[in-house]
């Protein structure tokens, strides 16, 4: 009889970031074996005598927790081009597309959408998803699929849903309404979108109204804040107000805050001591901020995305996400988030060895901070999720794209890919 269901040999295993100098520190990946019982993680040891039922050989590759998508629209995935594409780029068209689509929506619609994304995301090791859902629509039609897809994915992958007033917590009569019904429907996190409200005195209200009814629901907070290039757009001041007067910093996040990047630095400096004591999440999405921002500029033209190394530097959590798969706002898409990490890098100037390696901290131990998560990473004791990748470390599988080769979901091989093999026949030399 075998000691464990499963034993991963000899991967070089990806430990959670110790803090201040963690990031230096060799022993993050140690190479160890892995014996999984049932759904936990059970034994870490260099050598752990005992057999397992099946075994796995890492050759030393990359063991690793698995990815976090800390911010994806679900709902909108895979509608790009329907009913027509988004020609201009910029976010304000993306949002118009979407209003033109939304009636369309029906439940079948939103789930067989959202399954095929999140399997397309699972393949690619991403195990745990917060997804966004526009609660703005009057029959809550993708809000009332998603909560059914959260049950119906459970086994795979773990699936946070977020109520996102797209078109503004007061941009109509109802959606102040229809967003408090979501939360009854038992959404597990609140956003809001302060900088499309109507004016800047109902985006601090926004802000204010959301951080109350997640206090008294006991729910976290994640809004869609200064998505923006104007520097003049500050409601992640107000978040950062809310926070400290809530004393709920962590289990509050602000995405996006593109706006940031575009501060004068006076300003940003200070701003910074605040976000510091709030302890505020940060999300930025480098694929979609370095398309969508920057539509109004010539030249020079911004980036459009906020302020990733510093916020890292100050010893703030930073997590990434994809935000759009083929969708209103980004035709492309692949929910690989190595794609994700990799534009941080490029974006954020984030080329140094231990900024890379953050960014990939960004996408698994960020993210799971982010969505705050229990037992999350290489632990015993914890779930049985783990991916292995065909890297030996974190910076040469953000180089290479690596293939992520084997996916472990509570004990079970969720999937496995072979890597692509090129067949060389060269170029015969007269
Ligand atoms: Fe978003």
């Amino acid at each position: 009889m075998s000691d464990f269901d499963l034993v991963i040999r000899g991967g070089g295993l990806w430990l959670a970031p110790l803090g201040g100098d963690g990031y230096a520190n060799a022993d993050r990946s140690p190479v160890m074996d892995v014996g999984i019982r049932g759904d936990r993680l059970v034994a870490i040891a260099p050598q752990l005598p005992g057999t397992g039922r099946v075994e796995i050989d890492a050759g030393g590759k990359l063991v690793s927790p698995p990815f976090v998508e800390s911010h994806i629209h679900l709902d909108s995935a895979l509608t790009a081009g329907q009913p027509r594409v988004n020609e201009s780029g910029t976010l304000f068209e993306g949002i118009q597309i979407w209003a033109e689509r939304k009636p369309s929506l029906t439940v079948e619609d939103v789930e067989e959408r959202a399954i095929a994304t999140l399997k397309t995301q699972a393949q690619q090791g991403v195990l745990y998803v917060r997804s966004h859902v526009d609660v703005s629509e009057p029959n809550l039609t993708a809000l009332r699929a998603l909560l059914a897809v959260r049950e119906a994915v459970q086994d795979w992958i773990t699936l946070q849903i977020l109520a996102f007033p797209q078109d503004g917590l007061y941009g109509d009569p109802r959606n102040a309404e229809l967003y408090q019904e979501a939360i009854s429907l038992g959404v597990d996190v609140l956003g809001g979108i302060p900088h499309y409200e109507l004016t800047r005195e109902a985006g601090v209200q926004s802000v204010e109204q959301i951080f109350n009814w997640a206090v008294q629901k006991d729910r976290l907070i994640d809004l869609h804040c200064d998505e923006i290039d104007d520097p003049q757009s500050r409601f992640l001041e107000v978040m950062a107000a809310c926070a400290i007067r809530h004393d709920i910093g962590p289990r509050a996040t602000a995405s996006h805050t593109t706006a940031f990047g575009s501060y004068e630095n006076g300003y940003a400096n200070k701003l910074m001591g605040f976000l510091q004591r709030a302890k505020l999440n940060f999300i930025a999405n480098p694929l979609i901020n370095i398309t969508l921002q920057g539509r109004t500029d010539t030249y020079p033209k911004r980036r459009g995305i906020t302020r990733v190394k510093e916020l890292w530097q100050g010893g703030l959590n930073v997590s990434l996400g994809h935000d759009c798969i083929q969708d209103p706002w980004y035709s492309l898409g692949t929910g690989n988030m190595l794609d994700v990490a990799s534009m941080a890098i490029h974006c954020c100037h984030m080329t140094g060895q231990q900024e890379m390696v953050a960014c990939y901290d960004m996408i698994t131990y960020g993210g799971a901070q982010t969505l705050q998560l229990q037992n999350y990473g290489l632990a015993v004791g914890n779930p049985a999720d783990l991916i292995i990748l065909d890297a030996a470390d974190p910076i040469a599988a953000l180089r290479q794209r690596a293939t992520i080769t084997t996916v472990i979901r509570r004990g079970k091989i969720l999937a496995e890919t072979q890597p692509a093999v090129t067949a060389w026949h060269g170029i015969p030399i007269p």
